[in-house]
Protein backbone atom coordinates (compact mmCIF):
# COMPACT_ATOMS: atom_id res chain seq x y z
CA UNK A 1 0.00 0.00 0.00
CA UNK A 2 1.67 3.34 -1.12
CA UNK A 3 1.60 6.25 1.59
CA UNK A 4 0.42 9.39 0.49
CA UNK A 5 3.21 11.82 -0.18
CA UNK A 6 3.01 15.19 1.74
CA UNK A 7 4.34 18.36 3.51
CA UNK A 8 4.49 18.37 6.79
CA UNK A 9 2.97 21.72 8.88
CA UNK A 10 3.70 21.67 12.39
CA UNK A 11 2.15 24.66 13.96
CA UNK A 12 -0.09 25.17 10.94
CA UNK A 13 -2.44 27.36 12.84
CA UNK A 14 0.17 30.00 13.83
CA UNK A 15 1.37 33.07 11.53
CA UNK A 16 3.80 31.65 9.26
CA UNK A 17 1.66 28.76 8.60
CA UNK A 18 -1.45 30.69 7.98
CA UNK A 19 0.46 32.72 4.80
CA UNK A 20 3.20 29.60 4.21
CA UNK A 21 0.00 26.88 3.51
CA UNK A 22 -2.08 28.46 0.89
CA UNK A 23 1.77 29.23 -0.81
CA UNK A 24 2.38 25.80 -0.83
CA UNK A 25 -1.46 24.62 -1.70
CA UNK A 26 -1.25 27.09 -4.63
CA UNK A 27 1.89 25.08 -5.44
CA UNK A 28 0.10 21.98 -5.93
CA UNK A 29 1.51 20.61 -2.31
CA UNK A 30 -0.25 18.19 -0.18
CA UNK A 31 -0.12 19.48 3.09
CA UNK A 32 -0.61 17.53 6.41
CA UNK A 33 -1.23 19.77 8.86
CA UNK A 34 -0.26 19.78 12.75
CA UNK A 35 -1.25 21.91 15.53
CA UNK A 36 -2.00 21.48 18.99
CA UNK A 37 -5.73 23.62 17.87
CA UNK A 38 -8.10 22.82 15.85
CA UNK A 39 -7.42 24.91 12.20
CA UNK A 40 -9.21 28.47 10.97
CA UNK A 41 -11.90 26.66 8.35
CA UNK A 42 -9.46 29.15 5.76
CA UNK A 43 -6.25 27.06 6.37
CA UNK A 44 -7.94 23.57 6.75
CA UNK A 45 -9.47 24.22 3.70
CA UNK A 46 -6.07 24.16 2.01
CA UNK A 47 -4.93 21.48 3.45
CA UNK A 48 -5.02 17.90 2.20
CA UNK A 49 -4.93 16.46 5.82
CA UNK A 50 -4.90 17.95 9.22
CA UNK A 51 -4.06 16.84 12.57
CA UNK A 52 -5.13 17.97 15.65
CA UNK A 53 -2.10 16.86 18.20
CA UNK A 54 0.94 17.75 20.12
CA UNK A 55 4.63 17.57 18.80
CA UNK A 56 5.94 16.02 22.22
CA UNK A 57 3.11 13.22 21.61
CA UNK A 58 5.59 10.73 20.01
CA UNK A 59 2.95 7.85 19.37
CA UNK A 60 1.31 10.55 16.97
CA UNK A 61 4.34 11.28 15.01
CA UNK A 62 4.78 7.30 14.87
CA UNK A 63 1.46 6.91 13.14
CA UNK A 64 2.19 9.29 10.52
CA UNK A 65 5.34 7.79 9.90
CA UNK A 66 2.98 4.75 8.97
CA UNK A 67 0.36 6.74 6.85
CA UNK A 68 2.20 9.51 5.31
CA UNK A 69 5.33 9.82 3.16
CA UNK A 70 7.07 13.23 4.17
CA UNK A 71 9.31 14.80 1.93
CA UNK A 72 9.31 17.88 3.57
CA UNK A 73 8.81 19.10 6.70
CA UNK A 74 7.61 23.11 7.68
CA UNK A 75 8.20 22.78 11.99
CA UNK A 76 6.93 26.13 12.71
CA UNK A 77 5.40 25.07 16.35
CA UNK A 78 7.06 26.95 18.80
CA UNK A 79 6.35 28.74 22.77
CA UNK A 80 7.46 32.72 21.24
CA UNK A 81 9.95 34.21 23.41
CA UNK A 82 7.77 36.45 26.07
CA UNK A 83 5.27 32.99 26.36
CA UNK A 84 8.69 30.92 27.21
CA UNK A 85 9.60 33.03 30.32
CA UNK A 86 6.24 32.33 32.23
CA UNK A 87 6.44 28.54 31.68
CA UNK A 88 10.61 27.66 30.98
CA UNK A 89 10.09 24.03 31.20
CA UNK A 90 7.44 23.81 29.10
CA UNK A 91 8.98 25.80 26.67
CA UNK A 92 11.85 23.78 26.71
CA UNK A 93 10.17 20.70 26.21
CA UNK A 94 7.87 22.16 23.01
CA UNK A 95 10.86 24.09 21.61
CA UNK A 96 13.57 21.15 21.88
CA UNK A 97 11.96 17.93 22.55
CA UNK A 98 9.23 18.88 19.95
CA UNK A 99 12.16 19.68 17.40
CA UNK A 100 14.18 16.54 18.41
CA UNK A 101 10.87 13.86 17.72
CA UNK A 102 10.37 15.39 14.64
CA UNK A 103 14.16 14.98 13.66
CA UNK A 104 13.89 11.30 14.14
CA UNK A 105 11.00 11.54 12.12
CA UNK A 106 12.89 13.23 9.18
CA UNK A 107 15.40 10.18 9.96
CA UNK A 108 12.59 7.48 9.66
CA UNK A 109 10.69 9.37 6.61
CA UNK A 110 14.27 9.58 4.61
CA UNK A 111 15.23 5.81 5.55
CA UNK A 112 11.79 4.48 4.26
CA UNK A 113 11.65 6.76 0.64
CA UNK A 114 15.41 6.70 0.32
CA UNK A 115 15.36 10.60 -0.69
CA UNK A 116 16.20 13.05 1.82
CA UNK A 117 14.07 15.24 3.82
CA UNK A 118 13.91 19.01 3.55
CA UNK A 119 13.68 20.14 7.26
CA UNK A 120 12.87 23.63 7.41
CA UNK A 121 13.41 25.65 10.59
CA UNK A 122 12.34 29.25 11.61
CA UNK A 123 15.09 30.36 13.80
CA UNK A 124 15.42 33.73 15.03
CA UNK A 125 16.88 37.22 16.18
CA UNK A 126 16.81 35.92 19.52
CA UNK A 127 19.63 33.54 19.41
CA UNK A 128 21.44 36.63 19.86
CA UNK A 129 22.16 38.51 23.53
CA UNK A 130 24.42 41.63 22.99
CA UNK A 131 25.15 42.41 26.97
CA UNK A 132 24.02 46.40 26.84
CA UNK A 133 23.23 49.30 24.52
CA UNK A 134 25.97 50.44 24.37
CA UNK A 135 27.58 47.20 22.12
CA UNK A 136 24.50 46.95 20.15
CA UNK A 137 24.87 50.49 18.96
CA UNK A 138 28.63 49.82 18.26
CA UNK A 139 28.15 45.96 17.13
CA UNK A 140 25.70 47.10 14.33
CA UNK A 141 24.45 44.51 11.84
CA UNK A 142 25.41 40.85 13.50
CA UNK A 143 26.72 38.27 11.98
CA UNK A 144 25.59 34.47 11.96
CA UNK A 145 28.17 33.50 14.89
CA UNK A 146 28.55 36.81 16.48
CA UNK A 147 27.50 37.52 20.40
CA UNK A 148 25.46 34.12 20.27
CA UNK A 149 24.54 34.93 24.21
CA UNK A 150 20.65 34.25 24.62
CA UNK A 151 18.88 35.71 27.37
CA UNK A 152 15.40 34.12 26.85
CA UNK A 153 14.22 30.44 27.12
CA UNK A 154 12.80 30.60 23.69
CA UNK A 155 16.15 32.05 22.42
CA UNK A 156 18.71 29.12 24.59
CA UNK A 157 16.40 26.18 22.35
CA UNK A 158 16.13 28.04 19.18
CA UNK A 159 20.07 28.53 19.19
CA UNK A 160 20.50 25.10 20.12
CA UNK A 161 17.85 23.23 17.73
CA UNK A 162 19.84 25.09 15.26
CA UNK A 163 22.65 22.95 16.16
CA UNK A 164 20.71 20.01 16.48
CA UNK A 165 19.82 20.79 12.60
CA UNK A 166 23.67 20.86 12.17
CA UNK A 167 24.17 17.91 13.54
CA UNK A 168 21.80 15.65 11.94
CA UNK A 169 22.15 16.73 8.32
CA UNK A 170 26.47 16.61 8.70
CA UNK A 171 27.73 14.42 11.95
CA UNK A 172 24.40 12.20 12.77
CA UNK A 173 26.33 8.47 14.17
CA UNK A 174 29.73 9.79 13.25
CA UNK A 175 31.15 6.76 15.13
CA UNK A 176 28.71 4.28 14.10
CA UNK A 177 31.00 1.37 12.41
CA UNK A 178 29.09 1.63 9.15
CA UNK A 179 28.22 5.23 9.19
CA UNK A 180 25.13 6.38 7.06
CA UNK A 181 23.85 10.04 6.79
CA UNK A 182 21.08 10.61 8.51
CA UNK A 183 18.96 11.88 5.62
CA UNK A 184 18.07 14.78 6.97
CA UNK A 185 18.16 18.31 4.90
CA UNK A 186 18.22 20.86 7.96
CA UNK A 187 17.78 24.06 6.59
CA UNK A 188 17.11 27.51 9.21
CA UNK A 189 16.41 31.16 8.33
CA UNK A 190 17.10 33.15 11.23
CA UNK A 191 14.22 35.40 11.30
CA UNK A 192 13.68 39.37 12.32
CA UNK A 193 10.36 40.30 14.15
CA UNK A 194 7.45 38.74 11.11
CA UNK A 195 4.30 41.67 10.72
CA UNK A 196 1.42 40.11 9.37
CA UNK A 197 -1.60 42.14 8.35
CA UNK A 198 -3.54 39.26 9.03
CA UNK A 199 -3.17 37.35 12.41
CA UNK A 200 -1.46 38.53 15.61
CA UNK A 201 1.09 36.86 17.00
CA UNK A 202 0.79 35.42 20.16
CA UNK A 203 3.18 35.39 23.54
CA UNK A 204 6.19 37.03 21.37
CA UNK A 205 8.10 39.99 22.52
CA UNK A 206 8.51 41.98 18.88
CA UNK A 207 5.03 42.03 19.07
CA UNK A 208 4.44 45.80 19.40
CA UNK A 209 5.28 46.46 16.35
CA UNK A 210 2.28 44.78 14.70
CA UNK A 211 -0.26 45.30 17.74
CA UNK A 212 0.61 48.79 17.36
CA UNK A 213 -0.67 48.37 13.46
CA UNK A 214 -3.81 46.32 14.47
CA UNK A 215 -4.88 48.84 17.01
CA UNK A 216 -4.41 51.60 15.24
CA UNK A 217 -6.67 49.91 12.53
CA UNK A 218 -9.58 48.65 14.67
CA UNK A 219 -9.36 52.94 16.19
CA UNK A 220 -8.39 51.63 19.52
CA UNK A 221 -5.13 52.91 21.97
CA UNK A 222 -2.03 51.42 22.12
CA UNK A 223 0.33 51.68 24.75
CA UNK A 224 3.72 50.46 23.30
CA UNK A 225 5.84 48.27 26.02
CA UNK A 226 9.10 49.01 24.52
CA UNK A 227 10.53 52.74 24.36
CA UNK A 228 10.68 54.96 21.62
CA UNK A 229 14.30 54.03 20.58
CA UNK A 230 14.02 50.29 21.13
CA UNK A 231 15.38 49.27 17.97
CA UNK A 232 15.31 45.56 16.19
CA UNK A 233 14.62 44.55 12.74
CA UNK A 234 11.25 43.19 11.24
CA UNK A 235 10.02 41.71 7.84
CA UNK A 236 7.00 41.82 6.24
CA UNK A 237 5.18 38.59 6.42
CA UNK A 238 5.05 37.69 2.75
CA UNK A 239 8.84 37.63 2.71
CA UNK A 240 9.53 35.96 5.58
CA UNK A 241 7.60 32.88 3.60
CA UNK A 242 9.16 33.48 0.35
CA UNK A 243 12.46 33.33 2.13
CA UNK A 244 11.16 29.92 3.68
CA UNK A 245 10.46 28.94 0.36
CA UNK A 246 13.10 30.47 -1.68
CA UNK A 247 15.85 27.93 1.02
CA UNK A 248 14.07 25.20 0.40
CA UNK A 249 14.48 25.11 -3.21
CA UNK A 250 18.46 26.48 -3.30
CA UNK A 251 19.94 23.37 -4.59
CA UNK A 252 22.25 21.94 -1.96
CA UNK A 253 25.52 22.81 -3.35
CA UNK A 254 25.43 26.25 -3.25
CA UNK A 255 24.48 26.44 0.66
CA UNK A 256 27.46 27.16 2.59
CA UNK A 257 25.63 27.37 5.39
CA UNK A 258 22.81 25.31 7.67
CA UNK A 259 21.91 29.15 9.30
CA UNK A 260 21.21 32.14 7.48
CA UNK A 261 20.41 35.96 8.57
CA UNK A 262 17.56 37.16 6.91
CA UNK A 263 16.63 40.95 7.64
CA UNK A 264 14.30 43.78 5.55
CA UNK A 265 13.65 46.86 7.64
CA UNK A 266 15.16 47.90 11.34
CA UNK A 267 13.15 51.22 12.40
CA UNK A 268 13.07 52.13 16.17
CA UNK A 269 9.53 52.00 18.16
CA UNK A 270 9.17 56.00 17.29
CA UNK A 271 9.94 55.63 13.79
CA UNK A 272 6.98 52.38 13.84
CA UNK A 273 4.67 54.92 15.60
CA UNK A 274 5.16 57.99 13.44
CA UNK A 275 4.20 55.48 10.08
CA UNK A 276 1.52 54.04 11.86
CA UNK A 277 0.09 57.84 12.37
CA UNK A 278 0.69 59.05 8.98
CA UNK A 279 -1.06 56.08 7.77
CA UNK A 280 -4.01 56.16 10.53
CA UNK A 281 -4.31 59.99 11.39
CA UNK A 282 -6.67 59.01 14.59
CA UNK A 283 -3.90 56.30 16.07
CA UNK A 284 -3.17 57.25 19.74
CA UNK A 285 0.09 55.69 20.59
CA UNK A 286 1.85 55.60 24.21
CA UNK A 287 4.95 54.34 25.54
CA UNK A 288 4.64 53.05 28.51
CA UNK A 289 7.74 50.86 28.73
CA UNK A 290 8.04 47.44 30.55
CA UNK A 291 11.08 47.34 31.97
CA UNK A 292 11.83 43.17 31.72
CA UNK A 293 10.56 42.93 28.17
CA UNK A 294 12.57 46.23 27.07
CA UNK A 295 15.35 44.48 28.82
CA UNK A 296 14.73 41.48 25.87
CA UNK A 297 14.68 43.69 23.08
CA UNK A 298 17.78 45.13 24.01
CA UNK A 299 19.41 41.94 24.20
CA UNK A 300 18.48 41.63 20.20
CA UNK A 301 20.72 43.26 17.66
CA UNK A 302 19.99 46.44 16.03
CA UNK A 303 20.13 44.98 12.93
CA UNK A 304 21.25 41.16 11.79
CA UNK A 305 24.22 40.92 8.10
CA UNK A 306 21.90 38.98 5.94
CA UNK A 307 24.83 38.96 3.47
CA UNK A 308 25.19 35.15 3.29
CA UNK A 309 21.56 34.82 2.52
CA UNK A 310 21.52 37.33 -0.39
CA UNK A 311 25.30 35.22 -1.71
CA UNK A 312 24.20 31.29 -1.65
CA UNK A 313 20.97 31.74 -2.58
CA UNK A 314 19.83 34.68 -3.26
CA UNK A 315 17.73 36.33 -1.05
CA UNK A 316 15.82 39.59 -1.29
CA UNK A 317 12.98 40.97 -0.07
CA UNK A 318 10.28 42.65 -1.50
CA UNK A 319 9.18 44.99 1.46
CA UNK A 320 11.04 48.00 2.61
CA UNK A 321 9.41 49.70 5.46
CA UNK A 322 7.76 52.53 3.65
CA UNK A 323 6.39 49.62 1.09
CA UNK A 324 5.03 47.28 3.78
CA UNK A 325 3.08 49.90 5.18
CA UNK A 326 1.76 51.06 1.77
CA UNK A 327 1.20 48.07 0.03
CA UNK A 328 0.84 45.09 2.67
CA UNK A 329 0.00 46.44 6.24
CA UNK A 330 -2.56 49.44 5.49
CA UNK A 331 -5.03 47.73 2.71
CA UNK A 332 -5.44 44.99 4.42
CA UNK A 333 -5.33 45.56 7.94
CA UNK A 334 -8.24 48.15 6.64
CA UNK A 335 -9.99 45.68 4.91
CA UNK A 336 -9.99 43.36 8.11
CA UNK A 337 -11.21 46.05 10.31
CA UNK A 338 -13.49 48.39 8.42
CA UNK A 339 -14.53 46.01 5.45
CA UNK A 340 -13.12 49.20 3.39
CA UNK A 341 -10.40 48.31 0.47
N1 LIG B 1 9.07 37.26 17.15
C1 LIG B 1 9.71 36.38 18.08
C2 LIG B 1 9.39 36.72 19.46
O1 LIG B 1 9.17 37.88 19.70
C3 LIG B 1 11.18 36.42 17.90
O2 LIG B 1 11.55 35.36 17.12
O3 LIG B 1 9.42 35.89 20.30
Amino acid sequence: MRRKPVTLVTGAGGEIGHGLIGRLAAAGRDVLALDVRELPADVRAQCAHAIVGDIVDRNLLGRLVSEFEIHAIYHLAALLSTRSEFTPETAHDVNVGGTLNLLHLAVEQARWHGEPVKFMFPSTIAVYGVPDLATKASAGRLREDQFLFPTTMYGCNKLYCESLGRYFTRHYRQLAHEREPSGVDFRALRFPGLISAFTLPSGGTSDYAPEMVHAAAEGKPYACFVREDARIPFMAMPDGIDALLRLEAAPKAGLRRVVYNVTAFAPSAFELAELTRRHFPGARITFEPDLRRQGIVDSWPADTDDAAARRDWAFAPAYDLERTFRDYLVPNVKARYTGAQ
